[in-house]
């Protein structure tokens, strides 16, 4: 390591904060003393010399000979038109200068020799010959100088990389290290280590750890990283402990990365006996081929002095018989014609792709971050050319423009349909400016009918300069999709991009219309959020428009290609929910410090957001003290509280009211809170099973008395007293030596601890303590009374704070640093410094332009293809890659996911069309008549306009009405003047379809119906929603298939949720009109869906591919109620068979008792509701649940579902319901 940080050399936070964040400062320091050279100045050196000067190394040079032609145009996006004839690192060299000020760029114009090559740490070869390349490489090797060539040649490319004879790897997978909390280690030869069964614990064999905290068995205790063995989902060995002491409680193990060296051949030797890093599993054999294949390039330009000519069938020949000479059984692939007869073809995305990945070598040899390419990286992307495509000599001759280079590869016709495509982009930040750059080069939208428009509401900020390629430090506060057009029309004058700042949804519907849509060929996302990207792609799907989606994380990306009528959509899979922090945790036991900044998060929108804005509202808004009393429970009287606090008896008159204040909230906090909770719960306090109260996740925490003389505790009060001074608007402020002087002398009276205070221990016990207590009316009368009204308060301004991470001066990350690292403190959890606490507090992605850069290039290649018209589904790829591993995979899009009714096929594509006005029952007769489909239900959005449950005199009279004035009806709002089309659902039975109800997949269908007019999609939000699962579809294989959990889960469950919201909406509707007789019809449908809705989200959540056994206190309890975990599978595997018909078999904990019991509930009947017992586990009978797997064969099935029962879940289940532990 070197002595970077002592030097001087500071790493630029601000600049560089999401690249830190995949990086880190070591490496980055590493970067920041690198040489780097990068040979040739084609497409793809300047995109390697892009990605090199954003991320920020000590010094680049570029070197090349050559001058600007036109076959440089179609992928040098830094070169222009009137710059042809120049020298090309000439004019190259300010424009990559401009991207990092911390980088200077020296150019040199020679050819390469030794002697130069010998100053720099990393030498990159881009188009270079390979006498050349053996020439520099082979002697960098015994230099110790690492060396990255790289090359593409049209749809083809390859990396070769040689870091030396042995090189350090610090982190050979990017992964933050793995931490647990133990609950036992053995002492024995063994030395078994137990981790805490909250979590599984996901080390590999071979990984090293340490541990801290340990009581008993001290000497592990920062002990030399130890090499584990796994055992099992909490256990792995550690090797001999036998002589250690014998572990008494407590301890965390954490992971130890560890550097590795690796060996590199040189170029010569490596060229003879390759090593590859495969790119696409489903192309196995195509490194090898294509390894013969570029050296056979390189001979053929030897004794031609030229590549071969495009679509040359001779030239073809000739360089297959070369590879054939150097590997007589892999050079005989026919593939190898192709790569000759594109060789000439620059293409702007492959050299996206091969120069991010090369660049990301290059970061790796500065470095020694991440694991390298060992040694060849080989990958095409030849399906862009459609398989029926005849291409001549004649379509791909150069025609002297600035396409030639893909013109080469596609031929001249292809760039035309390019060129007139219409496209819109959604997004301008980093993926969107890497989009633009390729629109531009590839000629996208350039043509004299082509169209594209990109929109972005963002301004652009200093952080996004260090990957956000297209904006410069001038362009600071502009918006960004104006200024990314901008700059991309410099690239290309021709490409017609209409820059908008226009967020996309609902709202902008009367902008984004049919029109707009139904004239697009297809859309690509670039976005940062879910929400947008599941809107886009329902208008998608609406519109029919093939869509673009990618994302990336830190160096991992993804590509998804959505095709109408072909593949399943975005919105089709889910991604697993993201974890939450239970409410306990988070108040009283937290063991982490994601707890502490989460808490201290909450702490600020508490205090200075919600509250302020709560006074803020009372003085300015004359309903508010109306609508604060109509709020449930004690809401109103909290609400009004904390409006008298802050208008009143806290109002500060002048700052130093602010630093008591906070001194205050300080003492409150940290100290009294702390001394309370000891006091309730004393450190050797122990549950009615004799286990100690604060042992396994609960940290004994103890409270911190202030002390002015400490930064950290200063830091609190100084960053809490400003913001508080921020929230009344005062503009007297103090330094921090004085609020030091100020805050030493309070003095506070001592808290005493009290009894009677009941502290939850759980959520379950914190959620029944938060609905305890109403108003009391009288009570809230005189608290009204003690608070002036808003003349009284005479110009007092409140103003709530909105939190804002990036601007390190305004107070914010202060607070949340200081305030979660104080209760780290409390409970002696190791804090965090402010760059990792602002990345966890103000989740923050981190993000490379690598990632960027390389994930774009795919997104455009999968373009490529659905421009040029192709529909096979084989030949499109979704991606998936980590640049640190290195990992490349490809896999094909998944098919729409079909549905039939009678003999027709149905998938998200499909809806009916219907053609003009007409009446409710015209409509119902026309899907009876034309479809044999009855419909029960109709929904436009959260309006339900029929079901057949409704009261009968309301339905006449609808039935009568057209549509879309059912619609106005229902919904109590216009149809806006630009919709001309209404999106309807549909509930509806086959012929047969009421006989077998527990097949509802197979005789209802829910697709949407559309014409008269259209809907917004957002409108669809619902009351209660599908669940998402936690697993894939496919993951509880072999036991239950992935086509029942989808079809389970996406159809039934969704059946249920759906008819569960229009249930309630019609009760409301009946009850509003005083309809008594209907709101008891519909109590029934009410008690099925809901109980369906109720028992399905259980029981995904009791399901598991990886559920472990049952342990600890339920082991216990099953023993005790059951004699045996078999026992107890048994009893409930013989109820579940007996169900008769449809119904659930439960594993249920009855809470009065504080005993097991099993039961069964028939149809959907929720077990609490019917029969008192907590829901712990239960099985689904239902033969929707089984029937495609194991037909009539109930009793496989239930036998099978042990299989994947979640013993984790049923146990958090029956732990977070057992009684509450009360002292002795
Ligand atoms: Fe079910």
């Amino acid at each position: 390591m070197n002595q970077n940080s002592s030097n001087g050399m500071e790493i630029d936070e601000s600049l560089y904060s999401r690249q830190l964040y995949v990086l880190g400062h070591e490496a980055m320091r590493r970067m920041a003393q690198s040489n780097v050279l990068i040979a040739g100045m084609r497409g793809l050196g300047v995109e390697i010399a892009k990605n090199i000067v954003l991320g920020g190394v000590k010094a680049v040079t570029i070197q090349d000979t050559g001058k600007a032609q036109w076959g440089d145009l179609s992928s040098q996006f830094f070169l222009r038109e009137e710059d042809l004839g120049k020298y090309r690192v000439d004019v190259v060299q300010p424009r990559l200068a401009e991207l990092n000020s911390y980088v200077p760029i020296s150019i040199y114009k020679k050819e390469l020799q030794e002697e130069f090559v010998s100053d720099f740490n990393v030498v990159v070869l881009t188009n270079s010959s390979i006498e050349e390349q053996r020439k520099i490489a082979d002697f960098c090797h015994t230099k110790d100088i690492c060396v990255i060539i790289a090359d593409t040649k049209g749809l083809f490319g390859q990396i070769f990389c040689d870091f030396g004879k042995s090189f350090t790897v610090y982190d050979d997978n990017g992964e933050q290290p793995l931490s647990y909390m133990v609950a036992n280690i053995e002492q024995s030869e063994l030395g078994v280590v137990t981790c805490l069964d909250d979590q599984r614990q996901e080390f590999q064999d071979g990984d090293y750890v340490t541990f801290t905290e340990v009581h008993g068995m001290t000497e592990l205790n920062e002990c030399e990283p130890r090499k584990i063995k796994c055992l099992g989902p909490y256990t792995f060995s550690i090797g001999d402990t036998s002589k250690f002491s014998s572990y008494s409680r407590g301890g965390i193990v954490k992971q130890v990365k560890t550097a590795r060296k690796i060996e590199f051949k040189s170029f010569s030797e490596s060229l003879k006996s390759p090593e590859f890093v495969i790119s696409d599993f489903a192309k196995f054999d195509r490194p090898a081929q294509l390894h013969a294949g570029f050296q056979a390039l390189h001979k053929f330009v030897q004794s031609n002095q030229a590549l071969p000519g495009p679509r040359n069938e001779k030239d073809a020949e000739k360089v297959l018989n070369l590879a054939k000479e150097i590997d007589s059984e892999n050079g005989a692939a026919d593939i190898i014609k192709d790569l000759a007869m594109q060789a000439t073809g620059d293409l702007c995305p492959m050299q996206s792709v091969i120069g991010s990945i090369a660049a990301q070598e290059v970061m790796k040899a500065c470095s020694g971050k991440f694991m390298p390419i060992v040694q060849w990286f080989y990958f095409d992307a030849v399906e862009c050319i459609p398989a029926d495509t005849v291409l001549t000599e004649k379509d791909c001759k150069p025609k002297k423009c600035r396409y030639d280079g893909q013109i080469a590869v596609f031929g001249e016709k292809f760039q035309e349909i390019l060129g007139n495509q219409k496209y819109f982009l959604v997004g301008a930040g980093a993926i969107g400016c890497e989009m633009l750059k390729n629109w531009a080069m590839i000629g996208l939208a350039c043509g004299s009918n082509g169209q594209a428009w990109v929109t972005d509401m963002d301004i652009i900020e200093r952080s996004n300069l260090n990957r956000q390629f297209l904006f410069r430090p001038e362009n600071v506060g502009k918006t960004k999709s104006a200024t990314a057009a901008n700059a991309c029309s410099q690239m290309n004058p021709k490409f017609n991009i209409y820059p908008q700042e226009n967020r996309v949804g609902p709202e902008t519907e009367n902008i984004y219309t049919d029109d707009f849509f139904e004239n697009l060929d297809g859309v690509t996302n670039a976005l940062d959020n879910v929400d947008a990207r599941i809107y886009i792609d329902r208008r998608c799907v609406y519109y029919r428009k093939p869509l673009l989606e990618s994302g990336t994380l830190g160096t991992k990306g993804n590509v998804q290609v959505v095709i109408p009528w072909v593949t399943e959509s975005y919105s089709s899979s889910h991604d697993p929910p993201e974890k939450s922090i239970p409410i306990c945790t988070l108040k009283n036991f937290p063991n982490a410090i994601e707890h502490t900044l989460q808490w201290a998060r909450d702490q600020f929108e508490g205090i200075f957001k919600q509250a302020p804005e709560s006074a803020e509202q009372y003085l300015k808004d004359s309903k508010f003290v109306e609508r604060t009393l109509k709020l449930p429970g004690v809401q109103p009287a909290e609400t009004l509280e904390t409006v008298k606090k802050l208008l009143v008896d806290e109002r500060p008159a002048k700052f130093d009211d602010c630093i008591m204040w906070a001194r205050k909230l300080f003492e409150e906090n940290y100290t009294n809170q702390i001394k309370q909770l000891l006091f309730n719960f004393p450190e050797d306090y122990t549950t009615s099973s004799n286990t100690p109260f604060w042992s396994g996740p609960k940290r004994c925490p103890h409270p911190i008395f202030f002390d002015a003389s400490n930064s950290e505790h200063l830091d609190y009060v100084v960053a809490a007293a400003n913001l508080r001074a921020e929230m009344y608007g005062m503009t007297e402020r103090a330094d921090r030596s004085y609020i030091q002087k100020y805050a030493e002398k309070i003095k506070l009276v001592e808290f005493v601890p009290r009894s009677g205070i009941k502290i939850a221990t759980t959520d379950s016990e914190a959620a029944s303590a938060n609905d305890d207590g109403c108003a009391d009316e009288e009570a809230l009368q005189r608290l009204l009374s003690q608070i002036p009204n808003c003349q009284q308060l005479d110009g007092l301004q409140i103003k709530a704070i909105e939190f804002e991470k990036d601007d390190d001066t305004n107070f914010h990350m202060d607070f949340i640093v200081a305030c979660s690292n104080l209760r780290a403190t409390n409970y002696d959890i190791p804090t965090a410094d402010r760059h990792k606490s602002k990345l966890i507090a103000g989740k923050i992605i981190p993000a490379i332009a690598t990632t960027t850069s390389l994930i774009v290039g795919l997104v455009i290649l999968e373009l490529y293809k659905l421009v040029s018209g192709q529909k096979k589904v084989e030949r499109f790829k979704n991606g998936f890659i980590n640049l640190a591993l290195p990992f490349f995979g490809f896999s094909e899009p998944i098919c729409a996911p079909k549905v039939e009714y009678y003999d027709k096929e149905w998938t998200l594509w499909d809806r009916f069309d219907v053609n003009g006005e007409m009446t409710l029952r015209e409509l119902l007769n026309y899907f009876m008549d034309k479809h044999g489909l009855e419909v029960t239900m109709l929904s436009q959005g959260v309006s339900m306009l029929y079901s057949f449950f409704m009261a009968k005199n309301k339905k006449e009279e609808r039935l009568g009405m057209l549509i879309s004035d059912v619609v106005r009806k229902v919904s109590k709002t216009k149809i806006p003047t630009h919709v001309k089309a209404l999106v309807l659902e549909i509930c509806c039975n086959d012929r047969d379809g009421k006989e077998k109800f527990s097949f509802l997949a197979e005789t209802e269908i829910f697709e949407r119906l559309v014409n008269f007019s259209k809907l917004s999609f957002a409108a669809l939000r619902q009351k209660h929603t599908l669940p998402d699962l936690p697993y894939d579809y496919n993951a509880l294989e072999p036991y239950i298939s992935a086509d029942i959990m989808q079809l389970h889960h996406s159809k039934h469950h969704a059946a249920y949720v759906n008819n569960l919201n229009n249930a309630e909406g019609a009760i409301e509707e009946a009850k509003s009109k005083g309809d008594l007789n209907t709101v008891i019809t519909l109590q029934q449908v009410l008690k099925f869906n809901g109980g369906g809705h109720v028992n399905h989200s259980i029981f995904w959540q009791n399901l598991s591919p990886n559920g472990g056994e049952p342990t600890g206190d339920l082991l216990e309890a099953i023993k005790r109620d059951f004699g045996s975990v078999e026992k107890m599978k048994a009893a409930i595997s013989a109820l579940a068979v007996g169900v008769q018909g449809s119904g659930w078999a439960w594993l249920g904990y009855n809470k009065d008792r504080d005993r097991l019991s099993i039961a069964a509930c028939p149809n959907q009947d929720p077990l609490q509701a019917s029969t008192g017992l907590i829901p712990l586990f239960g099985i689904d009978v239902w033969e929707h649940a089984y029937y495609l797997q194991y037909k009539n064969v109930r009793p496989d099935y239930v036998n099978a579902i042990w299989n994947v029962a979640n013993w984790n879940d049923i146990e958090n289940r029956y732990n977070s319901n057992r009684k509450i532990e009360t002292r002795q």
